[in-house]
């Protein structure tokens, strides 16, 4: 068994989820990003990429108290679980996203984790779970989130993550945010990245909803 999966990501006119820089720039308007704390209020674990999380740390939390408040008056915890999917968890000490909650943390790595790292991350509550190959396998990782008692999953990029999650049939829905701004350059990430895929392979997506925001953004609801 598996939760169900989202996606949510926020992107340029030009398809991008960052600049060139890969500093993590700005795209959500303000009312895009209590969109996205409502969709965090509402989700059991939170999935973030290998890069996003070394580069970035995002803290993944709820920012809103009375959505937390809510979500405990639910009997959930106040924040969703922070999971990452990382091949080498270098994760620092004194990252946000080991820091900021209280939050559950999970982490799904390979052996190229260092034993003193996973002993560290273990040491600060971090529940580590080691596969024995190249890569994490998501399809198992996911089922692990299920018996952990995740039911609702959202992912939260990057561009390398989310593809390999659409390309295994894992996401059950995709909302892009779509700003009213153009980052262009080649090497910018995009919502999908990875090895691509040829025309007759395409993912293929049902729309659900377009909704269009005041600030000119617009926000696309797909199914899968
Ligand atoms: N606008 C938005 O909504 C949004 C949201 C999140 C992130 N972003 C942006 O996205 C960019 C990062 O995207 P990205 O595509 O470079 O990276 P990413 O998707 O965050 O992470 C990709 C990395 O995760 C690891 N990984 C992925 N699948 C794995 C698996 N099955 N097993 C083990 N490790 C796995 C790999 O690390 P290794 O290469 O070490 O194996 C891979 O390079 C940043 O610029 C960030 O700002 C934007």
């Amino acid at each position: 068994m598996r939760p169900y999966t989202f996606i949510n990501v926020a992107a340029t006119a030009d398809g991008k989820i960052d600049t060139f820089e890969r500093k993590g720039a700005a795209i959500s308007s303000r009312h895009d990003k209590d969109r996205v704390d409502e969709l965090r209020a509402g989700a059991d674990a939170i999935i973030v990429g290998g890069r996003t999380l070394l580069d970035e740390s995002p803290k993944l939390t709820v920012k809103s108290e009375a959505l937390r408040e809510g979500r405990v008056r639910r009997g959930m915890p106040p924040n969703p679980i922070k999971v990452g999917i990382v091949s080498s968890a270098d994760i620092h000490p004194d990252s946000d996203f080991l820091n900021a909650g209280p939050a559950r943390i999970v982490i799904f790595t390979t052996n190229r984790t260092s034993k003193e790292q996973v002993d560290f991350l273990r040491g600060r509550d971090v529940e580590v779970f080691i596969h024995e190959s190249e890569r994490v396998d998501l399809s198992q990782a996911l089922e692990k989130l299920y018996e952990l008692g995740a039911r609702r999953v959202m992912i939260e990029g990057g561009g390398t993550i989310n593809f390999e999650f659409l390309r295994a049939g894992l996401v059950d829905e995709l909302m892009i945010y779509v700003a009213p701004m153009i980052f262009g350059g080649g090497n910018a990430p995009t919502l999908a990245a990875g090895t691509g895929l040829l025309r007759n392979q395409a993912i293929t997506l049902k729309l659900e909803n377009v909704e269009t925001h005041e600030d000119g953004g617009i926000l696309l609801h797909y199914k899968l």
